[in-house]
């Protein structure tokens, strides 16, 4: 593969995507970012400059699994130290698998204020889809709140606390936030092609759903009347919402692109239509003659109860009862260099009390604790999550949340309703073409398995892919074969226990 060098400065400007103007986080002037366009096997390297004056950075490559580099997997805290204000950092990594992709910032909520972009890796030349199309279009789905990111997150973590609420807009660019989104375009339907860098089975949507941190190609045939332009819509699902649609012109040559279609957008399905989007994710498989069959059984099953609570009077989300929070010197880091007391060393729980806990109410006692401790995992063996949904804090209420894995894409084994019978539930799953991913949805009081090879060395964050969520600690780590990471850059050092290049040890 060849090298693609991409030279970008990360900056706070002022921007109006929507005729009201704020602060946004932008990468050579632009927000969205570049879009980083590759082959498959280049490598791409990205010398990133801060010049956020006041603000630490750290970028993201979301779907790209950095097999053999996960110092360059940008999550602050977990992988590396974060970016200085000043300071130039250069991720250097592989991009082995054609598809479309993500890069955002990962350090606090910058990614909220418009650090994201695309990364396109492309087939090499000779090899063909196994399907056909004229051209392509990139579109990346996005909230956009007004609020500053640091009025949010403070709004978060106080204790007098105010949530986010709902989007002022959601910008015609895959989704990559807060809310659940539907995206269809008048009078055409899509054939799903692709989903997460994997051939899905094809099948035919009027309206895609899809959810913060997923990808997926779809096909269009233009066969409408051509005189006219079509509008091309995404409105917020799963929670009821004041969010304006967010529209776009579906273009007809020679019509002007402007030119506004002569009818009225269509409605998006109703909000709470929980059914047909878990209709759409019952029907991806893997695509005939693409399948990776999974491993017919695992070594591991850990169950992971999704809920809001309290801690302290702040509000928090949290996995069995425990809400994350990272550490001041990244895992990654700390584990190579064996700096045991810069995190909790008690491993998290594996479950959660099924007998007594009714994930279909709120609960009287809302209190966990939090913790950075983390889930060690035996090298190569194979471990199933299951995601269990909950009612949360609010009664008769509970929230889709997309969680994404750092470093693998998992097979998805199943999905069911209420709460994850143990003996049962594992009999459905599909053990013959399960479509594998790195982003999932846990629908409101339902469950999703997943299952993947821990063959990936290094430290990974497992997350809801919300920005707000995670931030108030919905999410968990992973380590694997730590003794198969290969030499660190010190570049990834400087914070904690790694000041000045040398480990501090009590
Ligand atoms: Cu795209 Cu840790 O996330
Ligand atoms: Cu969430």
């Amino acid at each position: 593969g060849r090298i693609r060098h991409y030279r970008w400065e990360v900056k706070y400007e002022y921007k109006s995507p929507d005729c009201y103007k704020k602060l946004v986080i932008a990468i050579n002037g632009r927000t969205p970012g570049p879009t980083i366009e590759a082959e498959q096997n280049d490598t791409v390297m990205v010398e990133l400059k801060n010049s956020l004056l006041t603000e630490n950075v750290a970028i993201h490559w979301h779907g790209i699994r950095q097999i053999g580099t996960p110092w360059f997997d940008g999550t602050e805290g977990v992988t590396q130290c974060p970016i200085l204000p000043g300071d130039t950092f250069v991720y250097k990594f592989v991009v082995d698998r054609p598809g479309t992709y993500l890069y955002h910032a990962h350090y606090g909520m910058q990614r909220e204020a418009g650090l994201y972009g695309l990364i396109r890796v492309a087939l090499p030349p000779g090899v063909s889809e196994p399907f056909q199309y004229n051209y392509d279009r990139s579109i990346i789905l996005n909230d956009w709140y007004h609020k500053s990111t640091h009025e949010q997150a403070t709004g978060l973590s106080s204790l007098d606390f105010s949530w986010v609420g709902e989007p002022q807009a959601t910008d015609r660019q895959l989704d990559r936030s807060l809310s659940a989104l539907s995206f269809q375009i008048e009078g055409h339907n899509m054939t799903v092609v692709e989903t997460d860098g994997h051939y899905v089975e094809p099948f035919v949507v009027k309206n895609l759903f899809i959810y913060s941190g997923e990808t997926y190609s779809v096909l269009i045939t233009a066969n409408q009347d051509p005189s006219r332009n079509y509008w091309a819509v995404t409105n917020v699902v799963s929670r009821s919402s004041t969010t304006p649609n967010g529209l776009a012109i579906f273009n007809y040559y020679p019509n002007h692109p402007r030119r506004s279609p002569p009818t009225v957008p269509p409605a998006g399905p109703v909000w709470n239509d929980g059914d047909s989007r878990l209709a759409q994710s019952l029907a991806i498989r893997a695509r005939q003659g693409y399948i990776h069959p999974p491993p017919q059984t695992s070594d591991r099953v850990i169950v992971m109860l999704n809920t809001q609570n309290k801690i302290n009077g702040h509000v928090r989300w949290s996995v069995n009862k425990v809400s994350y929070n990272l550490p001041h010197t990244p895992y990654l880091i700390a584990l190579k260099h064996k700096l045991g007391h810069v995190f909790d060393q008690t491993p998290p729980p594996n479950g959660y009390d099924f007998v007594n806990y009714d994930i279909s109410i709120k609960q009287e006692n809302v209190s966990a604790t939090s913790s950075n401790s983390i889930y060690r995992l035996e090298f190569n063996s194979i471990v199933d999550v299951i995601l269990q949904n909950a009612n949360t804090m609010e009664a008769n209420k509970s929230e889709t949340h997309p969680w994404h894995l750092h470093g693998h894409d998992f097979w998805v084994m199943g999905y069911g309703k209420g709460k994850f019978d143990m003996y049962s539930d594992p009999q459905k799953y599909n053990l013959v073409d399960p479509i594998m991913k790195n982003t999932v949805a846990v629908q409101p009081y339902g469950w999703t398995a997943m299952r993947f090879r821990a063959d990936n060395p290094g430290v990974w964050a497992f997350h809801c892919h919300i920005e707000s969520h995670f931030y108030m600690g919905m999410g968990v780590v992973f380590e694997e074969g730590i003794d198969n990471v290969g030499e660190l850059p010190t570049s990834i050092m400087g914070c904690g226990d790694t000041r000045g290049g040398t480990f501090h040890r009590p």
